[in-house]
């Protein structure tokens, strides 16, 4: 017997990121222009690098608070209360390793065996596969792609609650579609879940890549404070911080030994020094978050503008998060088409079929980018898709 069979089975059939067999194919191409990734092409300003250097040299390298240091609990607690024009308060806040780890817990304290979580698909496969590797069921309630682009049709979502279902993952703005929720969509969903007892995880990383406001609606505008929602968060994005693996999760302080306790028994804490990083990001980084969706504003629009100008690409503009969803007449299977593409125009874009089902015609371009770099690959993609 091979030793595979003996894992457990929800490891064993972990499925493969889609993204990955484009990025190998492509990468290392000279003068390729990868957009696979959700990631930009800044690297972490040294405003943050360097206190966490600093903290790194001068000794903080021995074990710390579960929860995270006190010092950017506060921070975190000081950022919301700018954002969100409310007040928040450091007990509120778990700081995991990564959104990733942040979105594993959440799972964590709410999904297990034989119960369903309802995600809104395409969606970013790894809400699929962590909640499949818990145990847990994950139900897609498709988002719908029209001329206004990608919308909930809420009554739809409604009648996949069933009597298993524990919990809905909403992440707004939307990797990789770009949907995002407004207000009257958020209310609808939490009057579901209140009437259905059901828990909200609610991912807002890309709150403040928003084109339409200073950031996106949010759960935190209408929530009371005794509703089930656990907010998942990252450094991430907004701070350029994609391989430190920092992030955090928002939720009632009623709910903090238990969050304690799973980051424990996970990871036990996230390294001192990459936190004075973090609160320097916090307290330091707003400048930087908003050249970062200038930029990202610009390249959707550039982007979008010469996908358009083919008249052959189904393209809507998105109103949040840096990617680009979006299909090309005549294409069916865009995992064949994304190396053709490598091969042709030497760009690099994620397949729809790495978010799954029903998804294979499209792409996802990541567009947090260089604009001369955006502008390049606009023009190859448009000229790869004239030439079909
Ligand atoms: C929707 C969404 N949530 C969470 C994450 C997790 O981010 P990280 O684990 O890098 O902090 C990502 C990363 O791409 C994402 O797209």
């Amino acid at each position: 017997m091979a030793l595979i069979d003996d894992l457990r089975a929800q490891a064993r059939l972990a499925p493969e990121s889609g993204i990955v067999a484009v990025a190998n194919y492509g990468r290392g191409r000279e003068g390729l222009i990868p957009l696979w990734a959700g990631e930009g092409d800044l690297p972490t300003p040294d405003f943050i690098s360097a206190p966490a250097a600093r903290a790194l040299e001068g000794g903080e390298t021995f074990y710390t608070y579960q929860r995270g240091i006190p010092e950017l609990r506060v921070s975190l607690a000081t950022y919301h209360s700018r954002v969100f024009g409310q007040q928040f308060s450091p007990e509120q806040f778990f700081v995991t390793g990564g959104g990733m780890q942040a979105i594993q817990l959440c799972l964590q304290a709410t999904v297990g065996a034989g119960d369903d979580i309802i995600y809104f698909a395409p969606a970013w496969p790894n809400i699929f596969g962590a909640s499949l590797v818990g145990g847990a069921n994950p139900v897609a309630v498709g988002l719908d792609f029209g001329a206004n682009g990608w919308a909930l049709d809420t009554d739809r979502l409604e009648a996949a609650v069933t009597d298993r279902t524990r919990a809905i993952f909403v992440n707004s703005p939307s990797n990789p579609t770009g949907w995002t929720a407004d207000t009257e969509t958020l209310q609808r969903i939490l009057e579901l879940a209140r009437r259905r007892g059901l828990w909200i995880i609610a991912d807002e990383i890309y709150t403040r890549f928003y084109y339409g406001g200073a950031r996106a609606p949010s759960f935190l505008d209408i929530m009371e404070p005794e509703d089930r929602i656990l907010f998942v968060n990252t450094f991430s994005k907004n701070w350029a911080m994609t391989g430190w693996r920092i992030g955090w999760i928002m939720a009632h302080p009623e709910l903090g030994q238990t969050f304690e306790n799973l980051i424990q028994y996970s990871t036990s804490g996230v390294a001192q020094f990459m936190q004075r990083g973090a609160v320097a990001a916090l307290e330091q980084g707003e400048a930087f978050v908003e050249m970062q969706v200038e930029r990202a504003r610009s390249a959707r629009d550039i982007m979008c503008g010469a996908l358009e100008a083919t008249g052959r690409a189904r393209v809507s503009p998105p109103p949040g998060a840096f990617y680009l969803f979006f299909a090309v007449d005549g294409v069916t299977d865009s995992l064949e088409a994304a190396f053709d593409i490598v091969d042709k125009a030497n760009v690099g874009l994620a397949p729809g079929s790495a978010f799954g089902e029903g998804a294979e015609a499209y792409f996802r371009i990541c567009f947090n980018r260089r604009l001369d770099q955006v502008e390049q690959a606009a023009e190859r993609l448009a000229s790869w898709i004239s030439s079909r």
